[in-house]
Parts: C-alpha cells; structure tokens; sequence
C-alpha cells in the first residue's frame, strides 16, 4: 500500500480483494484527527479499505486537529487504532506499516487562517511526492 505500489499480503498468499473498484488517486483530510471518532471508525474503516485494494492505488491522508503532533507519531496513533478497532481479518502488519506510511498530519485550528494555508501547503507537496497528478479538489 506504498503510495505507487501494489499492496503486500502475507508471503504466499494473495491480498485480500473485494467486489469495490479502486478509487481514483485522491488525497484525503480527516479534520478532528486526534479525536475518538477518528481513532475508533475512520482510519480503521481506511485502513481495510486499503488492505483490500478499494482504496486509491496512490493515496495520501491527512490528519488534521489541534494537538501538535509530527507526522511519525500520528503513524503510530494510526496503527495503535488499526490494531486496537480494525477487522482482525483484514490485513497484517505490513500492510499497516506501509498503510502508515501514507499518513501526514497538520496541526491547527479551525478558526485560523494560517492553518488552511499549511495545509494546502501539505496538500501541495504529498500531491508532488505521491505522483496525485490529478488531485481530486478543485
Ligand atoms: N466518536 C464517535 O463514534 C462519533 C460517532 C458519530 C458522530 N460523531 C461526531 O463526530 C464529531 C467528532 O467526534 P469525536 O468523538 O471524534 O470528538 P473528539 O474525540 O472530541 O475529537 C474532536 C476532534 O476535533 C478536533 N478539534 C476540536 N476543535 C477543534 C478546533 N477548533 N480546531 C481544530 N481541531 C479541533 C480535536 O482536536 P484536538 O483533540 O487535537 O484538540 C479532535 O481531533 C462530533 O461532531 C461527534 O458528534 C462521533
């Protein structure tokens, strides 16, 4: 699930597919990323997106809230969530590492200008460093 790569299951046997066509490369920004609903439903719910190849080919995910947080250690909240709510089914830890390794976060407040700059900032360069050539926003 490397952006530009295909997703890797457990050595022999085949990832784990569903009826859902994959969606087109896309860039997407949770707001209230630190929050429970977050935590316990969105990226776990991306996550097996993911993990079933539903999800973009090429993806990147935003996190974005108020607690000032580095990219590394929202990864690692991503796969404390995956671990703790995802479908034990779906995936292994490769596939989350990897999974985790499309994960960014941005921190600020919703009332502030200067935050949605830094974000559209963000948004800029993992459009460029994930090849998103056809970002899905206008
Ligand atoms: N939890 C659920 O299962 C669930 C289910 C259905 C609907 N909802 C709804 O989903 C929404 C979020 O719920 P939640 O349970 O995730 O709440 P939560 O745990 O309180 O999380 C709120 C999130 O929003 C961020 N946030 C709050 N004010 C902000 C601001 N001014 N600027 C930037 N970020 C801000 C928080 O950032 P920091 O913590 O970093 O400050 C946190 O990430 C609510 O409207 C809730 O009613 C939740």
């Amino acid at each position: 699930m490397t952006p530009g790569k295909p997703s890797t299951a457990k050595a022999g046997e085949p990832a784990k597919r569903s009826s859902i066509s994959p969606a087109d490369p896309c860039t997407i920004v949770i707001f209230g990323a630190s929050g429970d609903l977050s935590r316990r439903k969105l990226i776990p719910a991306l996550y097996s997106l993911a993990a079933q190849n539903c999800l973009a080919r090429r993806f990147a995910i935003i996190g974005f809230a108020r607690t000032p947080m580095a990219d590394e250690a929202f990864q690692q909240l991503a796969i404390d969530s995956v671990k703790k709510f995802a479908d034990n089914a779906t995936g292994n830890d490769l596939q989350c590492k990897e999974f985790a390794q499309s994960l960014a976060y941005v921190s600020g407040e919703y009332h502030r200008p200067e935050a949605f700059e830094k974000l559209k900032h963000r948004l800029e360069e993992l459009d460029h460093a994930h090849n998103l050539t056809e970002p899905n926003r206008s």
